[in-house]
Order: C-alpha cells, then sequence, then structure tokens
C-alpha cells in the first residue's frame, strides 16, 4: 500500500529531508586525497545526532555505519573503515537521518581531487538522470514513465543501470511502497502518482556492463565489471504541480 503522508507529516519529513541532506553535503566537502572514510563516518554520526535525530542506517538490518561510502567500482552500501581516499577517486555517499517519526534519504557521488573524463561524465549523467526522472514525478503521470525517462537518458549516454537495487518509497519506514525502479520492464506494477506520495528516487549508473555482485561483507555492492558507478538520490514529494526534494543540495538545516 502506499501512504499519502498529510500536511502535519510532510512538515516532518522536510524536517528530516532538510537534516539528511545537509549530512550529505558535510561528507561531500570532507572528500579529498588523505580523509578516510571512517572519519566523514564519524563526522556524519557527530553531526546528525546534534541535529537531535538518529542515523536511519545505523543497525539497519545490522548495517554498522551511519553513511555509505562506494568507491570506484564499489556501487553502494560501502562500509566506512581504514580505506584512505585517494585522488582521482569518486566517491559516492549515501545517508539517511530519522527525526520525530520520519525518514529522509540521499546520495550523491563526489570527486576527490582530480578526476578522469569518463569519471566525470558519469557522475554528470548519473546526477542529471534523477532530474530526467524528475520531469514526470507529478500527478498526471504514472511511475514507469519516470523510471523509462532515468533508463533512456543514461543508455542513450552509453551507460547502464543497476536492476538488483531500486528506489523506493518512504515516510515512517525508511523502505516502504512502492519501488522505484531505474528502469522499465513490462510485467511491473503501473502506480499513479498522487498528490502526498513521499518517494526516493536513486538512479546507480555503471560506466560498463548492468551486472553487480556483493562482497564477502555482505554489504558492499561492486561492479562485476570491475568499472566505475556513480549514484544520485533525494527524497522527493509528490504535489499538485512541480514536485517538492525534500533532501534539497541546498538545504541548510534549521
Ligand atoms: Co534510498
Amino acid at each position: 500500500m502506499i501512504t499519502l503522508k498529510s500536511s502535519h507529516e510532510i512538515q516532518l519529513m522536510r524536517q528530516a529531508g532538510r537534516i539528511t541532506a545537509a549530512a550529505r553535503a558535510l561528507a561531500g566537502a570532507m572528500v579529498a586525497p588523505g580523509v578516510s572514510t571512517r572519519e566523514i563516518d564519524k563526522a556524519v554520526y557527530r553531526f546528525i545526532t546534534s541535529q537531535g535525530a538518529v542515523p536511519s542506517f545505523l543497525h539497519y538490518n545490522g548495517y554498522p555505519a551511519s553513511v555509505c561510502i562506494s568507491v570506484n567500482d564499489e556501487v553502494i552500501h560501502g562500509i566506512p573503515g581504514h580505506r584512505v581516499l585517494r585522488e582521482g577517486d569518486i566517491v559516492s555517499v549515501d545517508v539517511g537521518a530519522y527525526k520525530d517519526g520520519f525518514h529522509g534519504d540521499c546520495a550523491a557521488t563526489y570527486p576527490c581531487g582530480e578526476i578522469s573524463e569518463e569519471a566525470r561524465r558519469l557522475i554528470e549523467v548519473t546526477r542529471q538522470s534523477f532530474f530526467e526522472g524528475l520531469r514526470y514525478a507529478r500527478e498526471g503521470y504514472r511511475l514507469p514513465d519516470l523510471s523509462g525517462a532515468i533508463q533512456r537518458y543514461v543508455e542513450s549516454n552509453g551507460f547502464s543501470v543497476v536492476r538488483e537495487y531500486v528506489g523506493h518509497g518512504i515516510g515512517s519506514k525508511m523502505h516502504e511502497a512502492p519501488e522505484v525502479p531505474n528502469y522499465v520492464e513490462p510485467r511491473m506494477g503501473r502506480p499513479r502518482f498522487l498528490r502526498g506520495m513521499t518517494i526516493a528516487v536513486e538512479p546507480m549508473v555503471n560506466a560498463g556492463g548492468a551486472a553487480v555482485k556483493v562482497m564477502p561483507d555482505g554489504w558492499t555492492v561492486k561492479t562485476a565489471d570491475g568499472r566505475l558507478s556513480a549514484h544520485y538520490e533525494n527524497t522527493i514529494l509528490i504535489t499538485d504541480g512541480e514536485p517538492e526534494l525534500l533532501t534539497d543540495p541546498d538545504a541548510k538545516p534549521e
């Protein structure tokens, strides 16, 4: 069942979303050669808790950190640790915050110093694919209109969309109905967008093939071919007009 949020609930989701977006910005600003992924995780934990919020990912299905940091051929769910970032890396940061009963969830891929031309283009196409999908995130369209727009944009730029992981509804739980795939298949559901729906749209884009594999740590997902991957995500609200980005990249915490 897809829940529709009341105006009060939307107010609370805006609050969670602002904290989540600020945590992403903080993490992104720390990406630099010589910084360890654990340092970034610690800073994000301190920031989220300082806002009276809880890191949504910490202890989720046993996940051991506040943020997922996925470097280069890591697609998603990279666990922060001793790894030290190096010039030329691309660094995907995914973070969630829970405040007053509601979650925000967002991600972005950041360059570490100077990066290759292919890496730069992958990051830009991934981010833009989100905004291509967003054009259909409004009443009058259905979910596969959004999914198809993301897929078309990514594939027409010569990259591929990950199939095994998808976006999702979000609210009082981090993962709610519906699933929000970044590709279209004939047999999937075609829910209509209605005002009050809140969803996390999150294209995961590979420079090479779409195939991925899970590492022995049980979390880290890598590209099967070892090529680069990028991620971009925002929590959004369907309205009677333009969608609202609840994890706006420009938002500041209260
Ligand atoms: Co998500």
